[in-house]
């Protein structure tokens, strides 16, 4: 047993509160699950806090638009989450929520620790402000044009476009992204944490930890290199989050609290302990492991350590970053089917199957993983089915059959010295974080246990020779208890499935010296089959395309160019800026928008997603929508709504969907009402309007 400290912590990201687990989180939430699995059964007293990060903008403003508090909104994730990690099989100590009283108790706590040793000072600084939503707009509820490169509907924080980094006043012609108005610069006084003062103790103890991913450390040496900043630690309300004692409207920014989360489950899970989370949070005898994603190192080895120093804390012994997750070789998306959340997946396959893979797939490094599902389908057949399991059923059901259950035995010692020896290489696979090469050498180990028995036909030696063909048994049931026992971080009810049969309740690492001999054990069964190719359905063949599965891309499209189409009199072949990039469009208009002025500078609403056509020569890159009225024709309007906006209409609507053709459309039921837009009955808004008609007509809309 590794010489670990007295007490381990374990931690992964705190998932928002605000959407469900997904394949991709699924990577750092089974790694580490496996890690504190292999821990505990190497005896060590390791313990798993996590939480739901529950504060900021996005949960309070979403928790509005469902019309319930962020308090209920926040809950259903929990109960969500919780659900899921089950499903999983990852076995938290305790999963807490940041908004836990524990949480504000460290959060002001740290705070006041900071103020007293002079690392927090207050700031006047200009934001940008809605004055319609009465709210400060945080970089992701403000857009508009990129000051470095000039590219439309950025956010307020990067563009990108061109990567450059700028603050949300600097965006040119910015509009709230939730009521669509052009918000103001106004002062608000800020309270900062003095980052800058970090430099030399965050190089320090970066240099001198040999815990951390050398790519790692030497990214955060350059950021240092190149000069921290202050760092704003408050928001102004309205904010769902922890009031700034003495402050009336100011709030710690989540950044700050969500971290402070993991001290606080740490708390929980020690309501019951004989010590405490400052044994662990404020005391260098435990060690503190943080599993994070390569998207989020900034926050954890720089703000939080700093943060921890500057607090007199413990900071974190080892920050474990693994690396993004593609499918088939792609970045996740919705359009092709890739983006599946855990409980999709398990609908497709046993969970404990994506364990499997992603631990043959992890290292210690931040290279992406790819679930590539074919590769996925032939590891389990061929490793999983036809190798262990192939002789887990092989060696058991022929003790059952031929024994009377009864093993004698170990007949070759050094067999089970080599296995022993491989044994202890995967044990230190785990302890590095090399899960990958502790696959490989489970494999080894039972394709060396399938050759011996292969090699030895027991099914002709026992006509020979009864005795050793029971003590060769007994050789293969020996390594196939170190099998179980070695997979059982990565495939838990697997292994303990597999003791069931061998009758060996409960096996640890401490087992894998302990031979098996004279021992009965229960019957062979079949757990685990060959499995078929998996296939994603994409979005539009998910459901029927009638009723509620969104199939249309709507934006808000502003007409910047109207032209004659050189070869057809009735139509106007318009450039139109639908935010992202412009399009052309051919529109049949010229008979009831005879002037081009009577379109230029519109506002329209153009489905994005229809598969470009030629008409008459000319490509059409889209449809505007437009109601017949029978002899006349009035255009489908947004003029409130900057162009790139979405169009909703609930259950029809959607990003980022894959092309629609004109028959789909044509099923949909489109009509213009008294003035509004509906389509399958749905009504057709913005953020921040109902989609008006042009002129004054009722009827189909095409
Ligand atoms: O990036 C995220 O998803 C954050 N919710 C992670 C927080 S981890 C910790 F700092 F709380
Ligand atoms: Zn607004």
């Amino acid at each position: 047993m590794k010489d670990l400290k007295k007490r381990i912590l374990i931690t992964s990201a705190l998932i928002y509160a605000n959407g469900p687990i997904h394949i991709g989180h699924l990577v750092e939430y089974i790694q580490t699950d496996i890690y504190i699995r292999f821990l505990k059964l190497n005896g060590h007293n390791a313990f798993y806090c996590g939480a739901d990060d529950t504060h900021g903008t996005p949960i309070e403003i979403n928790a509005a638009k469902e019309g319930v508090t962020p308090e209920e909104f926040i809950s259903r994730w929990w109960k969500q989450h919780d659900e899921d990690y089950k499903k999983y099989g990852i076995i938290y100590d305790s999963y807490y929520t940041t908004n836990s009283p524990e949480n504000q108790k460290y959060t002001e706590l740290i705070f006041q620790k900071l103020k007293d040793a002079n690392y927090i000072y207050t700031k006047d600084i200009e934001l940008t402000y809605c004055e319609n939503c009465k709210r400060y707009l945080p970089d992701r509820y403000v857009k508009g044009t990129c000051p470095k490169c000039g590219a439309k509907d950025q956010y307020g924080d990067v563009c990108e476009k061109c990567n450059a980094a700028y603050s949300t006043i600097d965006l040119i012609d910015p509009y709230c992204s939730i009521c669509g108005s052009k918000p103001i610069k106004k002062n608000s006084l800020h309270y900062f944490f003095k980052l800058s003062e970090f430099s030399s103790k965050l190089e320090d103890w970066l240099n001198k930890n040999n815990n951390l991913q050398p790519e790692i450390r030497n990214q955060i040496l350059v950021w240092i290199k190149e000069g921290l900043h202050d760092w704003c630690i408050s928001r102004d309300g309205p904010y769902f989050g922890f009031k700034i004692p003495g402050e009336e409207n100011k709030f710690f920014y989540v950044w700050l609290d969500a971290p402070i989360g993991y001290i606080a489950s740490t708390a929980n899970y020690c309501k019951n302990k004989d010590f405490t989370a400052d044994d662990i949070w404020q005391n260098s005898d435990s060690t503190i492991i943080h599993f994070i994603g390569k998207d989020i190192i900034y926050f954890h080895l720089l703000f939080w350590p700093a943060v921890l120093m500057g607090a007199g804390f413990h900071v974190p012994d080892n920050i474990v970053v693994h690396g993004f997750l593609n499918v088939n070789g792609e970045k996740m998306s919705k359009s092709r089917g890739t983006f599946l959340t855990a409980r999709e997946l398990a609908d497709l396959l046993e969970p404990e199957l994506l364990r499997y893979y992603y631990a043959a797939n992890l290292s210690h490094t931040m290279t992406d993983i790819d679930l590539d599902l074919n590769n996925l389908e032939n590891r389990i057949n061929n490793e999983l089915v036809s190798n262990i399991a192939n002789l887990i059923y092989r060696t058991l059901s022929f003790l059952n059959r031929n024994f009377d259950s009864q093993t004698s035995t170990i007949l070759n010692n050094e067999l089970y010295e080599e296995i022993k020896r491989k044994a202890e290489n995967i044990q230190d696979s785990y302890y590095n974080y090399e899960f990958r090469d502790s696959v490989k050498e489970i494999l080894e180990i039972s394709s060396i246990g399938n050759k011996y028995f292969q090699d030895n036909q027991p099914w002709e030696l026992i006509k020979s020779d009864k005795e050793k063909t029971r003590r060769i048994l007994t050789d293969c049931v020996n390594i196939v208890k170190t099998i179980l026992i070695l997979i059982k971080p990565i495939m838990p009810k697997f292994a303990e499935n597999i003791e069931e049969q061998l009758s060996l309740p409960n096996l640890t690492f401490k087992e894998l010296d302990k031979r098996i001999e004279n021992h009965e054990i229960n019957q062979a069964k079949i757990i685990l089959k060959k499995i078929d190719p998996i296939i994603l359905k994409k979005p539009k063949e998910k459901d029927d395309i009638k009723t509620t599965f969104p199939i249309l891309d709507l934006k808000v499209g502003k007409v910047i160019e109207v032209k004659d189409h050189p070869k057809a009199d009735k139509l106007w072949i318009l450039k139109v800026d639908i935010g992202s990039e412009k399009i052309q469009l051919c529109a049949g208009l010229k008979p009831y928008y005879p002037q081009k002025d009577d379109l230029l500078n519109k506002h329209l609403v153009v489905i994005t997603n229809l598969k470009p056509t030629k008409l008459r020569g000319e490509i059409s890159q889209g449809m505007l929508l437009a109601a017949d009225g029978g002899t006349n024709v009035g255009i489908l309007i947004a003029p409130k709504t900057p162009p790139g906006s979405n169009v909703i209409a609930e259950g029809i609507t959607g990003l980022e969907l894959p092309e629609v053709t004109i028959e789909i459309i044509s099923k949909l039921k489109m009509e213009a009402k008294s003035g509004s837009a509906y389509i399958n009955n749905k009504l057709l808004h913005t953020e921040n309007e109902s989609i008006l008609i042009d002129k004054n007509i009722e009827g189909k809309i095409r």
